[in-house]
Order: structure tokens, then sequence, then C-alpha cells
């Protein structure tokens, strides 16, 4: 049995797995189908067998019930995915397409070796989400040694390929479903992540789906068809919305046609639309909009930094967006030049980080910083914040509390992370802003039940680990007793068993 070391990045619409070759030399691991790609899309073929990658994304078209796509944007939600009687959290999902890669890899290089990985997830993925992904490695089979982010992984890549000069750089991360903005700072030794913001709402599936909605519009006004009440058609316009949004980076426009689209008493009709890039620019204004909004605060935020000289790098396949240039040459005052690879340099950083951890390649320092405040509810039901948003990690942090009344036999925790990123020293309600928070745990501590409001001590202690990972642990000073809180999750799913992964 040997032992591999690879790297590998789900996403939300393709996951990659690359190892480290000798010379600095990345090789993405090729699927069965002979693409570097793996679309993340699951088809469940019957209750015993799922489809993963290219053969479930053309399935998706006409068998749009029986197909997943887009897990990664549910992850670390309550979701479930109900099909042929059976129920499924996004994490099951998830853990489909790590085990396809599993396969793909094992193809590679043999069924009989332990293969540790380092994983990526967004930099602006919160505790839960990336418990959901490390989980679904897991299970799958994979040994995770280190989950990093997605930004970070593509930094140490673009680093290694250009020898970047020191300095700070901005890393614009437009995936197929999430966006990370950072800033980081290199030089030969180490890269930093100075602060980093996004969203798991924006990708370049929002951009298909505008177009789409577009289109379901133009055929409502032309003959009175709402196509979205049509699982099959609107899939179709989907699809052909993301192609027409691609070939709008060489083509200034582009007719979308679907022959049969739908049939009506007089015959079958066909789409067919022209759509310029000035059309596409309007009808996208409001996603535009949104990253506006992330890219201003971040400006705000971080004013200092950006004064001083920055380079930008772009990642993800989003970035080759036909307009996404302009946009950041405008905002950034800056010329954004094209990079290489942008949807690779997640997966080949994070091979590069992964022969790091093994010791095939001399090591550079990388710090990463936390994207949200983590904190606790106090006595008046307000959030009060322990660890702060952009602390580098690891980072583990205490605060002692008390009893606010006479001889109770326990003092309860409740542990959240402050998904709006509340400002410091601001009162905020817990219960009145519930989409503010996540709620990680309520956790209890049984105490001396003769101690008297104020007597009692217990230190809680916050730990966030080098993956990103939340762990609590809490302490009665008094009696010096300890309990840990472990915020895991499992997969606990009986039909994974059942199910092959082909
Ligand atoms: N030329 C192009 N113009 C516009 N968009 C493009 C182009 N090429 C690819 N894309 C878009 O890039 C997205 C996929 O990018 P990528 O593979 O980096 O995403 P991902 O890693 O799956 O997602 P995430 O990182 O958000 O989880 C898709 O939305 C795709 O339509
Ligand atoms: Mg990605």
């Amino acid at each position: 049995m040997g032992s591999y070391t690879v790297g590998i990045d789900f996403g939300t619409t393709n996951s990659l797995i690359a190892i480290y070759r000798d010379k600095e030399q990345v090789e993405v691991i090729n699927t069965d189908s002979g693409d570097k790609f793996l679309p993340s899309v699951v088809y469940f073929k019957n209750e015993k067998e799922v489809i993963v990658g290219n053969n479930a994304k053309a399935v998706e078209v006409i068998e749009p019930e029986f197909t997943i796509s887009n897990v990664k944007r549910f992850l670390g939600s309550d979701k479930t995915y109900k099909i042929y009687d059976m129920e499924f959290l996004p994490e099951d999902i998830a853990y489909f397409i790590f085990k396809k890669l599993k396969t793909v890899f094992d193809e590679f290089a043999g069924s009989n070796n332990k293969v540790n990985a380092v994983v990526t997830v967004p930099a602006y993925f919160d505790h839960l989400q990336r418990e959901s992904v490390r989980v679904a490695a897991e299970k799958a089979g994979f040994n995770v040694l280190l989950l990093v982010n997605e930004p970070t992984a593509a930094f140490i890549y673009y680093d290694n390929i250009y020898n970047l000069d020191k300095g700070n750089y901005f890393v614009f991360d437009l995936g197929g479903g999430t966006l990370d903005i950072s800033l980081v700072e290199s030089d030969e030794h180490f890269c930093k992540v100075l602060s980093s913001v996004g969203s798991t709402d924006i990708g370049g599936i929002d951009f298909d789906i505008c177009l789409a909605d577009y289109f379901v519009k133009q055929f409502l006004d032309k003959y009175d068809i709402n196509l979205k009440e049509d699982k099959v058609a609107y899939q179709q316009l989907i699809l052909q919305s993301e192609r027409a949004k691609k070939e709008l980076s060489n083509l200034k426009e582009i007719n979308v046609v679907i022959p049969y689209i739908t049939q009506t008493k007089n015959g079958v009709l066909h789409f067919k639309e022209l759509i310029t890039r000035e059309q596409f620019k309007s009808i996208s204004k409001n996603i535009l909009k949104k990253i506006e909004q992330i890219l201003n605060k971040f400006k705000e935020e971080n004013e200092e930094y950006l004064k001083e000289v920055y380079n930008v790098l772009l990642v993800g396949g989003g970035s080759r967006l036909f307009l996404m240039e302009d946009f950041l040459n405008n905002h950034l005052k800056k010329a954004v030049r094209k990079n290489l690879n942008p949807e690779e340099a997640v997966v080949k950083g994070a091979a590069l980080i992964a022969a790091m951890l093994s010791g095939k390649l001399e090591k550079k320092e990388f710090y990463d910083v936390t994207t949200h405040n983590l904190g606790v509810e106090d006595d008046e039901g307000n959030f009060e914040i322990i660890i702060k948003k952009n602390e580098i990690y690891p980072i583990k942090t205490s605060k002692v509390f008390t009893n606010s009344i006479d001889n109770i036999e326990e003092i309860v925790v409740h542990v959240l992370q402050d998904m709006a990123i509340t400002t410091l020293n601001e009162s905020i309600s817990i219960k009145d802003n519930p989409d503010n928070f996540v709620s990680l745990g309520q956790f209890s501590m049984e105490i001396d039940k003769n101690l008297k409001a104020g007597d009692a001590n217990l230190e809680i202690i916050f730990n966030i680990d080098s993956n990103g990972i939340i762990s609590i642990k809490a302490k009665d000073l008094n009696r010096n007793i300890e309990k840990d809180f472990i915020l895991k999750k499992t997969i606990n799913n009986p039909n994974l068993e059942t199910i092959d992964v082909l």
C-alpha cells in the first residue's frame, strides 16, 4: 500500500483533483471522460446507482427531478433532497462527488493507497460548511490533511508560476457559485491573507439564471407560454444561457437556439433569441450591483492596505466573463491582467500545499484569516463577540462566565457565528435579527448549585484550528472540571451504504 498526497477543489460547478509531480509540475488528473473538470452534478439512475459528472450533467436537461447540481451552495444548511423515497442532506450529495473523485484517483494510481488530501473551501465558508466538506471527503475515503481557503490556494499557485514580487495582491475569485475577495500580502517566505470578504450567493450560475429568466419573459410576452413551468424547457434555457454567456467572451452577439422547446395545439415551437453584450450587461445589472456592494465594503474596510501598490489576480471561471475585466478596472483603478488557468489555479495550489505538507516542496508559510465574528449570546440576548473577523487562525481565546442568579445548577452558553458582520461594540439582538446569525449550538455546564450569583467561574475556551473549524471547551475553574463540546458533523445516512457511485 502506497501513500499519495493530492489537492482537491470541490466546486459548485466543477470539481478537480490534482497531484504534484517532481520539478514543480502539478498534474490535474483526467476523469474517465478524459476531461480535467468533473461537473459537480449527481444523477440518480435508480435506487442503487448514482452517476456523477458529465453524464449526469447531460441527463439533467431531461430528468431534472433525479439530478442534483450546485449542492455546494447548500452545505451547512438543513435542506433535504428527496429522491425515490430516500432523503439526502447536502453533505451526503457532496460525498457522492468526493467518492467519484476518489475513483478517478484510484484509476490513476491504484486502489490500494492511502490518499491524503488538501481540500479547498471558499474563504467565506463558516464552520458548518467547512465541517460538511471535511466529513464528505473523509467518508469518501480521503484523509483530509487540511482545508485551505480557495483564494489562498490560488495565490500559492500563481506565486509558484509567476514568481510574484513582494507586495500586496488583490485576489478576485468568482466561481460557479461563490465569490471571494481577498487581499494577500506576500514575500519570499510567507503569504498572509490580510482581509477577506465574499458571499456564497453570488457566482457564475446567477448570470445563467438571470439570462434564462429574461428568455422566459421574452417567450411569455411573445406566445403567452411560461417556460419556467416546464422543468425540461427551463433546464435547457439555463444550459444554453451558460453557453451564450461563455461565447460572449469571443463574440459581440450570439443566437440562442433551442429547437422544439415546447408544443402547442397548433404545433411545435422553437426558441430563438439574439443576445448582445450590451443586453447581457443590462440583464445582469442586479448581480453586478451585488458584487459592487461587496467590493465597496471591502474597499472601505481596507482603505489603508489598498493605498499600497497591489496587483489583481483573477481566479475562477466566472472571472472570464467578458465584462469582468472592465468592471474591475473601473472599480480598482488598476490594470487587471488576465491570468492563466483561473479554473485550475485553486486545485493546483492545493496540490502544491499538499506537496509542501508532505515535505516534497519547500514550504512557504501561509496565514489565513477568519471571515466571520464568533461570539455568544449575552444575558440580554445580544451578540457578544469573542473572536473577531480577520483574525489570523489557528487561534485560541477564552472568556470566563459566571452565574447571574443564586443557586442555579448549570450555565448555558449559546455560541453563534455572525453572518452579517456585526460592528464591534454594537449591541445587536439575536432574536430580532435571526438572519444575521448562525447558531453553532447551545452548551450547558453543570456548576455547584450552592453558589451565590457571581461566584461561579466557568472558562469557555474557543479554538479555531488550521482548517477554520471551531471547537469549544468549558472549564469550571472552582472545581477544576473540564468538558469538551465537539462541533463535529458526522454522515450517517444508511442509504449511502447501498448506493454505488458511477
Ligand atoms: N468564458 C467564460 N465566460 C463567462 N463565464 C465563464 C467562462 N468560462 C467559464 N465560466 C463560468 O465559470 C463558472 C465555473 O467556474 P469554476 O469552475 O471556477 O467554478 P467552481 O469552482 O465550480 O465554483 P465555486 O468556486 O464557486 O465553487 C461557471 O459559472 C461557468 O459558466
Ligand atoms: Mg472554484
